[in-house]
């Protein structure tokens, strides 16, 4: 009988065995020495909880509001590229399933994925040196029902990352920029994608671009990538509708904090004028959980979602997001809270707490 896996480093396993090496060095790898990758999941261990009891729990409900949108849990996919390397349906069986952020760099296109999801859809973006691309992603995302722009902030080049220069890695077609960039770079010396991202992006993308941004499109933007307070509230005072609290997955510059550690200061930079959204480390429900006690409204999955769908299909991502929510309900009951509001910045506590 197959394997059932029991929690998401179990899918880790199985994702390794399912794919070629280069393909699992690819989404499971980090920057440089990868201490952020490290930390990201690390950090969340320091992080105790303080439940309390004699609360009736006999129903938990973990539907939420994200921008506004009714979900049946807090729980989104993050933007990540490439799935056709995990699975040859790419994204689709994501969107069958969940709330997601498409990526630029999808191997599915904005218009399939559309007609695929089910869920509320949000678009991230690259702005690339020709914004004639970026300008026509984000009009089909607008198109096509996509109810967000998650424009990514922290990727004016790519980060180090050595397995896939190693590797000589090579990217699969990404179908959104057929017949308007071509992707076809082939680096002799190392990762193409890597060839690829410094021929396109564009890395004087900076805060008047939010700007243009707006005049292109009359969707919310949200920036994603932010790990400060200071740039919390710039993106504040420019307009955006929302910040995603990331650090690309500890793919981008390593020894950055992990991102749960610097949540709550952006939190309280942001002081409510708009919603603060988290992603990085994130494997279990109660990492979920410590995300939402200090401020987050919603998270995002990276890597977990594609090593089910490259473990077990459809299934394995149906699996995980499960696991997860199985995972936040059961932390929501021993930690004495009915519905995610009830979730607060008392239920945990952080190693700053404990030096006070
Ligand atoms: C990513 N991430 C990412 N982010 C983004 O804005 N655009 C993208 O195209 C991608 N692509 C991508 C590919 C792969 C393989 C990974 C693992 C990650 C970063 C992603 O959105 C998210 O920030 C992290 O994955 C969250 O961390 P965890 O959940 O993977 O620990």
């Amino acid at each position: 009988m197959a394997v059932e896996p029991v929690n998401l480093s179990e899918f880790q396993e199985l994702a390794k065995q399912a794919l070629p090496k280069m393909h699992y060095d690819y989404i499971t790898g980090g920057s440089e020495d990868q201490y952020t990758l490290r930390e990201n999941v690390e950090a969340f261990r320091r992080i105790t909880f303080q439940p309390r009891v004699l609360v009736d729990v006999s129903r938990i409900n973990l539907s939420t509001n994200i921008l506004g949108y009714n979900v049946s849990s807090p729980i989104m996919v993050a933007p990540t590229s490439k799935h056709k390397l995990a699975h040859p349906e790419g994204l689709n069986p994501l969107g069958r399933v969940v709330a997601l952020v498409l990526s630029s760099r999808s191997t599915c296109t904005i218009e399939e994925v559309a007609s695929s999801c089910s869920g509320i859809r949000f678009f991230q973006l690259y702005v690339f040196k020709r914004r004639d691309v970026s300008a026509n992603l984000v009009q089909r995302a607008e198109r096509n029902g996509y109810k967000a722009i998650v424009l990514t902030v922290d990727t004016p080049r790519l980060g180090r990352r050595e397995a896939d220069i190693r590797n000589k890695m090579i990217s699969p077609q990404l179908k959104n920029f057929e017949g308007l960039l071509s992707t076809e770079v082939v680096s002799e010396k190392g990762s193409s994608l890597e060839a690829f991202a410094s021929q396109t992006l564009d890395s004087s993308l900076n805060w008047k671009d939010i700007g243009w941004l707006k005049s292109i499109t009359n969707l919310p933007i949200l920036i994603k990538g932010v790990l400060t307070a200071e740039d919390a509230r710039k993106a504040v005072e420019v307009g955006v509708a929302g910040i995603i609290v990331s650090n690309h997955g500890a793919r981008q510059l390593d020894y950055v904090p992990a991102t749960i550690s610097v949540l709550e200061e952006v939190v309280q930079a942001v002081g409510g004028k708009v919603p603060v959204l988290f992603d990085g480390g994130i494997r279990r429900g109660t990492d979920v959980f410590k995300a939402l006690a200090l401020g987050a409204q919603a998270v995002l999955i990276g890597r977990p979602v594609i090593y089910g769908l490259a473990a077990k299909g459809e299934y394995g991502v149906k699996r995980v997001i499960k696991m997860l929510r199985d995972e936040l309900e059961l932390t929501m009951a021993l930690c004495g809270c009915c519905s995610v509001k009830e979730i607060t910045r008392s239920h945990v506590r952080t190693e700053r707490d404990r030096l006070r």
